[in-house]
Formats: structure tokens, sequence, C-alpha cells
């Protein structure tokens, strides 16, 4: 049990990465808040969890990380449910894809609102939660009774940049950035920072466009042409990527922070 009776928020978890991530924590001994903007992938996630737990084990809250407000009333959901917040996942993003030269103001700042406004948003609302009673701890004690865990998401197609996503790219970079300057701004709290990038996971986020009520996925033609590209012959399940989530998330990764690794199958990304 790697995160027994650790508490995580974990955004966007009703689906995909977010909800393998939710199940793994919840099977690792972890009460998890599972946020989604949409009701039913939630309350649907929380039942796949506790196939595996109890009910008390984990809590639904529905609402949007680009919404100040909300997210604040996360953390303290959380917290007056849990007792505590000991780690962050900011997994939920969205793309809105376009040419750039076509692309809307609504379409770069909405992906940016969700995909780096939305971390920036949980990390600040959470820190009463998680920077605080580290500090008071170290006040205390000298040393925190644990390391608390950030994990945040970019992804390899905006480390290699890609046609039709200049908004995502630059936001999930984005999230790079603000990884590694937390990373130096929390470490005399031993919280660590690390970022995540999944290479193609097989998700709502990569279905047949052409089939997508969401409007998200990749043009099947374009879809084809990366599947025959992927080194393993198959795109990562959400569950590939949940288990690096779950290193840094746990104590195996306690001297680890500042840093971002692709969970990629061997796509080599330059
Ligand atoms: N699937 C991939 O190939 C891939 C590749 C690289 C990076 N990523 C990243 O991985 C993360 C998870 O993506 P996924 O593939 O599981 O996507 P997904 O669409 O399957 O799931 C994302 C979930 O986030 C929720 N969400 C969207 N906007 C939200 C908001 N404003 N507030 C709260 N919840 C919101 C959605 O309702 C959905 O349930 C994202 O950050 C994505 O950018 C995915």
């Amino acid at each position: 049990m790697l995160l027994q009776d650790r508490v995580a928020v974990i955004t966007g978890a009703g689906r995909g990465i977010g909800r393998a991530i939710a199940r793994l924590f919840v099977d690792e001994g972890c009460r998890v808040m599972i946020n989604d903007v949409e009701r039913d992938p939630a309350d649907e996630a929380a039942t796949f969890c506790t196939e595996s737990a109890t009910r008390s084990h984990v809590h639904t809250s529905i609402g949007s990380i680009a919404d100040p407000h909300y997210v604040e009333s996360l953390m303290s959901e959380t917290v007056s449910e849990f007792g505590s917040i000991d780690i962050l996942v900011n997994n939920a993003g969205i793309t809105r894809d376009g040419m750039i030269h076509k692309m809307s103001e609504e379409e770069w700042h909405t992906v940016l609102d969700v995909n780096l406004g939305g971390t920036f948003r949980c990390i600040r609302a959470a820190a009463p939660f998680l920077r605080d009673p580290a500090k008071a701890e170290i006040e205390a004690t000298g040393d925190v009774r644990y390391h608390r865990k950030i994990v945040n998401f970019f992804s390899t197609s905006a480390i290699h940049g890609n046609i039709g996503q200049a908004n995502y790219a630059a936001a999930k970079m984005g999230n790079v950035g603000l990884t590694r300057s937390l990373a130096r701004e929390w470490a005399p709290f031993r919280i660590n920072v690390n970022c995540v990038a999944p290479g193609f996971t097989d998700t709502r986020m990569t279905q047949i466009k052409e089939d997508a009520a969401s409007g998200m996925g990749i043009p099947r033609a374009r879809r084809d042409e990366l599947l025959q590209k992927l080194p393993f012959g198959r795109p990562a399940s959400p569950e590939d990527v949940a288990r690096v989530v779950l290193f840094f998330a746990s104590p195996l990764s306690d001297w680890v922070t500042g840093q971002t690794i692709n969970v990629s199958g061997g796509q080599q990304i330059p």
C-alpha cells in the first residue's frame, strides 16, 4: 500500500487517465477526491473506484478548474471530507484544435485557462492545506512527517510541437515552467512537484475526431499515421500513465522534484 491513509485531489478524474489514477490510488490505500466538470463521468468513476474499496474512500466534486471560486471550494470540501490534502494531481485537460491563423480568442483562452490556469489555480487554492501544515511541522520538529506531492501534466505533442495545437502546446509547456519554479519554491517544505508527459494514450482526447461528439480527437488519417509510428505497437492505456503518476505521488519519489518524464512507450522526443 504505497498511499495508505494519504488524501489526494485528482482533477478531471471522471474519464481517461484521471479515472485510472483515481482507481490505482484507491487500490493503494488513498482517499480520493474525484473532480470533474461533468457529473455523470465523475459518478461512474466513483463507482469504479469503490469496486476495490469502501465508499468512504471516495468523494466527488463537480466544477471547473477554470473557476477560481469553485477551485477554492474543491480544496476546502476535500479537507472537510477527509481531513487533509497530501497529494494534488493536476490532470484535467482539454483541446480546441485549429490552425493559428484561424484560431479564435475563445479557443486560445479556453485551452490556456483549463490546461495552465487550472494547474496554477489548484496549486494556489491547495497551498493552505499543503504548504502551511508542512511549514508548521518543520517549525515544530525540524522536519515534515512525510513529503507532500504535486503531479502536473504536459504532453509529448507539446514538446515536439503539433500542427493545430499551438494553444494546447503553449499551455502544456507552461506547466513545465510552473513545475520547475514551484519545485524550488516549495522544496523547503518537502513538497515534491513533478510533471508527466503522456504520449499517445487511448482516451477521449485521442479518439477519431470525425466520430467524436466532444469536438476533441485526432483526424482519422493523422491518427492512423501516428499509430503506425508507435514503438510498442499500441497506444498507452490510461493505466500505463497512472502507474508513473503513482510513482510521483508515493514515497518512492521523495528525492525527486522539479522533474519531467515522458510516458511515451519509447517514442523519441527531440
Ligand atoms: N490522451 C492523450 O494521448 C494525452 C497525451 C498527452 C497529454 N494528455 C493529458 O493527460 C490529461 C488527461 O487527459 P485524458 O486523455 O484522460 O482526457 P479525457 O478527455 O479522457 O479526460 C479529461 C477529463 O477532464 C475533465 N475536464 C475537462 N475540463 C475540465 C475542467 N475545466 N475542470 C474539471 N475537469 C475537466 C473532462 O470532463 C474529462 O473527464 C490531460 O491533461 C491531457 O492534456 C493526454
